[in-house]
């Protein structure tokens, strides 16, 4: 087929039928849906040519902030909705396991490995907080092999990644080995609601959207296990003031826990503490692999 003079309309299955000798069958879906998609909204907007100058401008200046310590790509599929669309197409539940919501950008490969029990936050202001919780299977088993992986904000807010002061040093952030029972238990300090970082276009985006950047007081958590799907989540705190309105649309009622606050006194570590304290559970439920049939 010819594709000289092609119109408004033509265009889209011009360019669709170019790619029809893609060897990838998924590949030729998704880019077929893609670009139909994109010459739909242009018509639709009736997009002008100063407008997609500054789309490819965003994008540009979106790929230029992107380095081995900040991902904005990451950020603006965040901010608009696609990751947690992406995340709960991904992990459709099957039957009481946890749910899952966005990775985020401030996880931390190598995190110090810690013994249980363990203070994540050793010399860090802030409420301590004792949090305990189980990681079983979906019929209630607890779960051998696991490797749990926490992180969160300090008492302003911040990710040690964003504390130039602290020169790369990994706080807040560790990786447990739960024990045989199933059961974990680590003292920190209680995480703070948080702005996502607004300095670049997802910033830009956010503040012509008139939206405010802030997500709810949370701890991410993640579990790795043999034979089970890798869990991603978090646990937020209820209560919290953003906690109907998160930037990046991660709160699922399920994973609110309150975080209770208690008097000076004995915590759960049998630990004195001469400051009030608070604790949290959380117990997580990981779903088995599923299995994959013989094919053919
Ligand atoms: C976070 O929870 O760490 C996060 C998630 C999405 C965007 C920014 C931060
Ligand atoms: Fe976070």
């Amino acid at each position: 087929m010819s594709t000289r003079n092609l119109s408004e309309t033509s265009i889209t299955k011009a360019v669709t039928e170019r790619m029809r000798k893609a060897e990838s069958k998924r590949f030729k879906t998704v880019l077929t849906s893609l670009v139909k998609h994109l010459h739909k909204f242009a018509r639709e907007v009736e997009l002008t040519e100063d407008e997609w100058n500054y789309g490819i401008d965003f994008l540009t200046r979106t790929g230029q902030l992107c380095s081995d310590k900040r991902q904005e790509f990451i950020l603006l599929s965040d901010t608009l909705g696609l990751s947690t669309l992406v995340t709960q197409l991904n992990h459709r539940s099957r039957g009481g396991e946890t749910e899952q919501t966005v990775f985020g950008p401030f996880h931390r490969e190598h995190a110090p490995r810690y013994k249980m029990g363990d203070n994540i936050s050793k010399g860090i202001r802030g409420v301590p907080c004792f949090v305990s919780g189980t990681i079983r299977d979906n019929k209630g088993k607890p779960v051998q092999g696991a490797v749990l992986d926490v992180w969160h904000s300090d008492d302003d807010g911040a990710y040690d990644v964003q504390r130039k002061e602290w020169k790369g040093a990994m706080r807040m952030r560790g990786v447990f080995k739960p024990g045989k029972d199933g059961t974990f238990h680590l003292r920190t300090i209680r995480p703070r609601f948080y702005p996502v970082p607004t300095d670049g276009p997802t910033g830009e985006l956010l503040n012509a959207s008139a939206r405010h950047p802030m997500r709810p007081a949370h701890i991410h958590f993640m579990v790795n296990a043999e034979g089970y799907d890798r869990l991603v989540t978090h646990v937020f705190v209820k209560g919290d003031n953003y906690i109907d309105s998160d930037a990046v649309f991660g709160v699922r009622d399920s994973l609110v826990r309150n975080l209770k606050m208690h008097e000076p006194g004995k915590a759960p570590d049998g630990t004195m503490m001469r400051v009030p304290y608070c604790t949290l559970h959380f117990d997580f439920v990981v779903r088995p692999v599923k299995k994959v049939g013989k094919q053919g």
